[in-house]
Parts: structure tokens; sequence; C-alpha cells
């Protein structure tokens, strides 16, 4: 048997798609309820629902074989994981957005960065030589520049939408992100036939 994590939120329904396309599939009585440990119709793969971040912790350390994550949050976790297969689903981009589009030459000093993206923002400003303090926030990110909590904000876009409300526009690109299929390194080494198996059945479909 071989368990998968999976992104709970954007990812998910696509996830699902994705393997239901490659043969691997969930009772949607399963779906619909409020378990957050699945098995297939078959009983060959365990599915286990997790936050995005939490994904590459299961994979890690083992409880998860396998995991389907975005690359945002591959590029923040510090995991050691093989990343064999890049999924094409839940595309969208990194960006750094702002009410001015010219805050960052306009600002003195510091820039505010308010970010649930701290290593990707500290990592791309770094590069770029642009001090900036950085504002840790878990959600609703978006807020930041219009209540003056920050002068620029990094944060997923994909339809563009949450940032046209806001009144935000993209200043820069920082990174596209799609869904990956992470797997554990003893798996590997130990279901290697499973894992080949999954891995043949997603690039096939995708
Ligand atoms: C992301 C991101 C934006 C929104 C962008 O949040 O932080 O808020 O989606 O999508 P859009 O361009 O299609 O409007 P997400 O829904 O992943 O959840 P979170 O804010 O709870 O982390």
């Amino acid at each position: 048997m071989i368990t998968i994590a999976i992104a709970k939120g954007r990812m998910q329904d696509s996830a699902l798609a994705l393997l239901a396309r490659a043969g691997i599939r969930l009772s949607q009585d399963a779906i619909n309820s409020r378990r957050l440990a699945l098995m297939d119709e078959t009983n060959q793969y365990r599915f286990i629902f997790v936050k995005p971040a939490d994904v590459p912790v299961y994979v890690e350390h083992g409880i998860a074989d396998c995991g389907v994550v975005g690359r945002d949050v591959l590029l923040e976790s510090e995991a050691d994981l093989l990343l064999p297969l890049d999924l094409g689903i839940a595309r969208c981009r990194i960006v750094v957005a702002a009410a001015d589009p010219e805050a960052m030459t306009k600002v003195q000093g510091m820039l505010r960065v308010a970010t649930k993206y701290s290593q990707i923002a500290s990592a791309h400003f770094g590069a770029r030589g642009i001090p900036v303090e950085i504002i840790q926030l878990s959600g609703s990110v978006e807020l930041g520049p219009a209540l003056g909590l920050a002068d620029v904000i990094v944060d997923l876009v994909e339809t563009g939408e949450t940032l046209r409300e806001n009144g935000l526009k993209v200043v820069e690109e920082i990174a596209e992100s799609t869904g990956r299929l992470v797997v554990n390194r003893a798996s590997y080494q130990l279901k290697t036939e499973e894992v080949l198996q999954l891995l043949d059945a997603l690039r096939t479909v995708k």
C-alpha cells in the first residue's frame, strides 16, 4: 500500500481529478465525508488530507510515501524529498504586489514586506540587495498594504481576483508554481515498483 498526502485547499480538487484520470479513485461518499484518511476504491492507496505546509513534513518523516503539493510550499520547506514530477495542476504565480507600482522605488529605508512566504521573499529581495523587513502573516496578506502594515506583499496569484478586489497590482513575478508529486527517499527504495507504477500512471494523464 502507498500512502499519499494531499494538500487541502486549492490543490485538492485538481489533484483528485488527476488521480481519477490515472485510475486511482475515491468514492464520492468518501470525498464528501470529513474523514482525513481515506482508501481508494482498490484499497491500494491510502490518502491523507493535510494542510499544504504539512505535506513535506508527512512525506519526509515517511508517514506518507508520496505527496501532492504546490511548488510554493516546497520553496518554503527545508524537507529532504525526491521531487520526481511536475503535475501541471493548480498553476499560479508567486509575485510581489503593491497598491502603488512605484512603491519599491519610493520607499526610504527598509521595504516592509507582508507575506506567508518568508523564505521566498527573503531570498528574492536578498538576491537583489534590497533591504527588507519581512512581516510574517498566515493569511489575508492582501490587507497589509491597505491598512499600512506593509509597503508590498509577496503572495500567490491565480486569477488575480483577490489582488484586484483589494486594489493591488503585480509589481514583479518571482516564480511559477504548480502541483508537484514528492516522494519519500526510503519509500522510493523500499516500494520502488509501487512508486514507479504511480509515477507512470500520473505521467500518462498529466
Ligand atoms: C491564495 C493567495 C491569495 C489568493 C489568490 O490564498 O494567498 O489570497 O489565493 O487567488 P486569486 O488570484 O485567484 O484571487 P489561498 O486561497 O491559497 O488560501 P489562504 O489565503 O487561506 O492561504
